[in-house]
């Protein structure tokens, strides 16, 4: 179903938002990083007749609209702001409620909490959020990500944790190389759809061989 020229105006006036708020973000949150997911989302999309691309294109979007990550930890500002943006330009309530839903429920919150998205769209714009942590790029972030909170590389004394609950996910600091073992590793088994399981599967492999190569560098092993 293509979309309607009202529709396309939102989704070009909420990348424009969204793109002006994200542009100098310098902790792989940045505006790069959502319109990568929005691509994706949107050819993920094509491939899915019963995915509305409407909300799909919108959910990526709005996403990382206001990410606990940097509201301490507030969930509801997410959704909340993509609420006020989308009432701001006259949306559907339907379309609100459905973005909404995909915000509040996107995030990865500890190996042991399952995130069922209760959407097509959702499941679309959570599986290409997913492959942009993992792979070439995955890595780059999580190092970017480290980085920006001060966090060490690597520290073999640091066992990594299985996460059972989303607080004590939240308040992990673990150095950047535990976030491997107890997050990106774990992404290409949680895919919710075949299409974005084989992206994974190459990005995965290559996130192995970075994993490996890196100890072995730890290591000295190759000198
Ligand atoms: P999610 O909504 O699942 O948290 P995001 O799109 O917000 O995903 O992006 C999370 C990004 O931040 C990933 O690339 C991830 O590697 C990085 N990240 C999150 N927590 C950590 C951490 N503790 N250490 C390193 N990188 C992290
Ligand atoms: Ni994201």
């Amino acid at each position: 179903m293509p979309l309607s020229s009202t529709d396309s105006q939102l989704i070009t006036a909420t990348a424009e938002f969204i793109r002006e708020k994200f542009l100098h973000e310098g902790t792989g949150h940045d505006w790069e990083h959502i319109r990568r997911v929005w691509q994706v989302a949107r050819r993920l999309a094509a491939q899915t007749p019963a995915a509305d691309p409407l909300v799909t294109e919108l959910g990526a979007l709005l996403h990382d609209v206001a990410d606990w990550k940097f509201h301490d930890g507030d969930e509801e500002a997410g959704p909340r702001a993509a609420r006020a943006w989308l009432s701001s330009q006259g949306a559907a309530l339907a379309v609100m409620d459905a973005v909404e839903a995909i915000i509040r429920e996107i995030s990865f919150k500890g190996l042991g909490v399952p995130t069922p998205m209760s959407s097509i769209e959702g499941e679309l714009v959570q599986d290409a959020d997913r492959l942009d942590a993992i792979g070439a790029i995955g890595v780059a972030r999580a190092f970017a990500y480290g980085g920006h909170k001060n966090r060490p590389l690597h520290d073999p004394a640091v066992p990594p944790v299985r996460h059972d609950s989303f607080e004590s996910y939240k308040q992990n600091t673990a150095p950047t190389i535990n976030h491997f073992h107890e997050k990106l590793l774990h992404l290409r088994e949680r895919m919710n759809t075949d299409a974005a399981r084989r992206v994974a599967d190459e990005r995965h492999a290559y996130m192995e061989q970075f994993l490996a190569q890196f100890l072995r560098e730890w290591a000295g092993e190759d000198v």
